[in-house]
């Protein structure tokens, strides 16, 4: 199989030694060769675990804060007006997919996004209502994966790995079938590849 390679130089950009995606790309595609990626994130090299194991079950990637590229946050409205947000959800990509975002305007396989969901807290600050992130409720992972090798997995559908982890289970997600638990959610967004692109402005070419 050919395996895409990413490495990311602080001095020199980004460089792809295949056209395809990040190391954690790497890691999905080597599944079952017990191979293990890494990627030089700045001046340290970081070894980034294998996030699909053998049936095609994700984990939430550990060094996602640190080593990802932000995307955007969404504030999801308190019900009542005035109270301002109820959730904040940030968005994570993994290094290179931006930048392979914009050449190619299709995601590459191996992209990962990371949502981070938090609960809020909203005060009155010198600026007026605001709110900010308190509590981690979870992750929702996405992982690019044209290839279905796992059509038995139903986390696996649509040209990607669909998964939600609790805050205290980074490692084992709690869903089981992307129909039942992300599909109708992110039909609105089927004709951008099923991810809501219009919140991330650095994808914006
Ligand atoms: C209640 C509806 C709903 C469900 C259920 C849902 N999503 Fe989403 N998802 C959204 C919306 C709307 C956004 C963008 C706005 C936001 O975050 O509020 C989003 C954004 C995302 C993002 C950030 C990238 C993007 O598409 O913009 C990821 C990753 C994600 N969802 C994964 C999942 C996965 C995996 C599942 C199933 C386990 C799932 N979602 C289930 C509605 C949903």
């Amino acid at each position: 199989m050919d395996l895409p390679i990413g490495i990311v130089s602080p001095t020199k950009g980004i460089h792809m030694t295949k056209p395809t995606a990040y190391v954690l790309g790497a890691a999905i595609l080597i599944v079952g060769c017990g191979g293990v990626a890494s990627v030089t994130t700045g001046q340290t090299s970081v070894v980034s675990e294998k996030i699909v194991d053998a049936s095609g079950n994700l984990r939430v990637p550990s060094d996602y804060r640190t080593a990802f590229q932000y995307l955007g946050t969404w504030g999801v409205a308190a019900d009542k007006e005035g109270e301002g947000s109820k959730q904040l959800h940030n968005v994570y990509v993994s290094p290179g997919s931006i930048q392979r975002f914009r050449e190619s305007g299709e995601f590459a396989d191996g992209t990962v996004l990371v949502k981070e969901v938090f609960a809020t807290r909203n005060d009155q600050m010198t600026t007026g209502l605001v709110s900010h992130a308190d509590a981690l409720q979870g992750w929702f992972v996405m992982v690019k994966a044209r290839n279905n090798i796992h059509p038995e997995n139903k986390l696996w559908a649509n040209g990607w790995i669909w998964s939600w982890f609790d805050a205290d289970k980074p490692t084992k997600t709690t869903s089981t079938d992307f129909s039942k638990d992300c599909q109708s959610c992110h039909e609105p967004a089927k004709a951008t590849d099923w991810v809501y692109s219009s919140g991330y402005p650095a994808l914006k070419r």
